[in-house]
């Protein structure tokens, strides 16, 4: 949802450092990217587009050195007064950039950021939205300010010219313009002849790379982990200006925050492809090895114990999730593992949540958030917690909003997930929240639970190294549409099944309850809409669920059974999806690795950018 970055005393490694940090960025966002350099002049690129064509744009840009840019170079011999000492070039250039995911207009290369003032002096990138932008803009163009894009974020470099232009210095320009804001924004800023970036947060994320001589502002850690891993986590109503010399923390009225330095956990190769084509393919690889990590510690088999020490004394006598999409899924599946227990539990999504708030009683809030920055699902905790719920965070992203903000957080442990479709976090989901109910449970003896769960990385590689997901891809990828059914634990799965298929092949998915189909769905059932089918174990439910999957075989529709064969499905299937042997609990986990096999592979057959789905973006921070 829009990246941003910006950065002090690379050197004359200013620009390679932000288009680093953008592609890191792009999974937030696509539409346009854009770069500004400023030292005693400010030089500005932009395009629409994935980030290769910012770079096309930079190889005949004056920024690269070659030729001239498409955007003009404000600065010695321009006549235009710069903000600072417009002769001082002995600092190497601060910078920002941005790759957008667009809220208001089209993508274009005008409504590209960095935005700029009518001097060109003042550049800014923005993420999230602001809400008086109308007003603000209404009052600067009666003032004689004129704007050239249909963006919120275009009111903010003339703020910032106007507070310039009444004598007040830098720094207050920014927190006078940053004051007048109301919305979501993380923002940088930089003004030509000025040595700093200056950037502020409200309600969007933004984190400061503290390196060796080198300091970084940026929605997230992959922008700059290659360069430092300490990281100091703002909070919104913060401002922080980054030079070559150091970096500043203030509130909002300029007053210094004391902020403490934190050391991220994980290395900066686990954010490349590794030799895989895409990121979903590498990261639905890496299950096993996330999973590992989800329960490193937190289980004792032999005692039959789990315990997720961050939780400490929590017991709550019913439970509230709320999240969105893939987390949602995770969340369905967390309700009913918590219901089988005897603890009253419900899923919500997030923004209906926060738009009609249940009761809320004597109720848990547990927010399942991959990325912690998801508006709507931070919106539904603020919510909860404002009617005095206790809020936890189940999330992948140390100090990411939820996790700050809730009153306890428990981490999925999944390392960082980069492809914009949700996989190895989905699984690290399901079993954090697995580990959950075991410990809120009470049971003495968790044993054959934890045995299941310990089984699990090693089934999920059984499932990587033998599938046959390519190939019923290839069989099917040119259908009407798919169709996904599933009961009990199995129904988030076909959920999160035909959420994954539709949102990286773009071909129309659904995902229902088995014994739904026939109260309605049932009649877009043809012999060119093959129907995914989980079904696992012997018992009453998986005996239903081929009732249903007899209904759509009689209405010739191809039939793929995603089984452990305990059942005798597969007489009803003209495929099948073979998992391992395993408890209900754990074979949701291993039926979603098959789906987002199929999805991947039927994807990559239609040739979409399966990394980069069109409209969406990693991280959700608008409601
Ligand atoms: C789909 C997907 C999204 C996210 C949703 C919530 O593959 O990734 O549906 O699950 O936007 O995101 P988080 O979990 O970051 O709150």
């Amino acid at each position: 949802m829009c990246g941003i970055i910006g950065c002090a005393g690379c050197d004359g490694e200013t620009l390679d450092t932000l288009m680093h940090g953008l592609s890191k960025l792009e999974y937030r966002g696509y539409d346009s990217a854009g770069v500004a350099l400023s030292n005693h002049s400010l030089s500005v690129e932009r395009k629409a587009g994935k980030l290769d064509a910012l770079r096309d744009a930079l190889s005949n840009s004056s920024l690269n050195g070659n030729g001239n840019g498409n955007e003009s170079v404000i600065g010695d011999g321009s006549g235009v007064t710069t903000a600072g000492d417009p002769g001082n070039d002995a600092h190497a250039p601060v910078g920002i950039g941005h790759t957008r995911w667009s809220t208001h207009g089209p993508p274009t290369d005008d409504n590209a950021h960095p935005h700029r003032d009518c001097t060109g002096r003042v550049a800014v990138v923005h993420n999230g939205i602001i809400e008086n932008y109308q007003e603000l803009r209404d009052d600067l163009s009666e003032a004689g300010h004129e704007f050239k894009s249909d963006t919120d974020t275009e009111v903010v470099p003339h703020l910032i010219e106007s507070a310039l232009d009444s004598g007040i210095p830098p720094e207050s320009a920014v927190l006078s313009a940053v004051s007048k804001l109301e919305g979501s924004y993380a923002i940088a800023a930089v003004i030509a002849g000025v040595d700093q970036v200056f950037a502020a947060r409200n309600d969007s994320p933004l984190v400061l790379g503290v390196g060796d001589d080198e300091y970084f502002l940026a929605s997230d850690v992959p922008a700059f982990r290659e360069f430092t891993d300490k990281v100091v986590y703002l909070d919104d109503g913060e401002f922080a200006i980054i030079n070559d010399d150091g970096w500043r923390v203030t509130d909002i009225d300029g007053e210094p925050v004391e902020k403490s330095v934190s050391t991220v956990e994980w290395d900066p190769e686990e954010t490349g492809k590794s030799g895989y084509d895409h990121y979903m393919l590498k990261e639905i690889h890496e299950q096993p090895r996330a999973l590992r990590q989800c329960l490193q510690s937190r289980v004792d088999e032999l005692g039959g114990q789990v315990t997720l020490e961050e939780l400490g004394d929590i017991n709550p006598s019913s439970v509230q999730f709320v999240a969105c999409g893939t987390s949602y899924h995770a969340a369905l599946y967390g309700a009913q593992l918590l219901q089988s227990v005897g603890i009253p539990a419900q899923a919500f999504i997030a923004s209906e949540y926060a738009t009609s708030v249940p009761p809320i009683g004597d109720n848990l809030v547990i927010g399942v958030t991959q990325s912690g920055e998801t508006a709507d699902t931070l919106s539904a905790l603020r919510e909860a917690r404002r009617r005095g719920a206790r809020t936890l965070a189940v999330t992948n992203v140390v100090g990411s909003t939820a996790a700050r903000e809730c009153d306890d957080v428990l981490y999925i442990r999944a390392g960082p997930e980069i492809g914009v479709a949700a996989t190895k976090t989905f699984a690290s989901q399901l079993v954090t929240l697995s580990l959950l109910t075991l410990q809120l449970d009470g049971e003495e003896d968790n044993r054959e639970a934890i045995a299941g769960l310990r089984d699990l990385p090693s089934n999920v590689q059984a499932i990587l190294d033998d599938t046959k997901a390519k190939e019923i891809a290839e069989e099917y990828h040119d259908s009407d549409a798919y169709f996904f059914i599933g009961r009990g634990l199995h129904y988030p799965v076909a959920l999160e099944g035909a959420l994954k298929f539709k949102e990286i092949s773009y071909e129309h998915a659904e995902g229902f309850p088995a014994g739904e189909l026939k109260h309605g769905p049932l009649a877009l059932v043809t012999d060119n809409t093959p129907v995914f089918a989980v079904v696992t174990g012997d018992g009453e439910q998986a005996r239903k669920t081929i009732g249903n999957v007899k209904e759509v075989e009689a209405r010739d529709a191809p039939v793929i059974a995603v089984t452990d064969g305990v059942s005798d499905v597969e007489r009803y299937a003209d495929h099948v999806l073979r998992i391992p042997e395993c408890t209900p609990r754990t074979a949701a986990v291993l039926a979603n690795v098959q789906l987002q096999l199929v999805s991947y592979h039927a994807a990559a057959q239609l040739g979409r950018p399966i990394d980069k789905p069109r409209n969406l973006a990693k991280s959700v921070t608008v409601e």
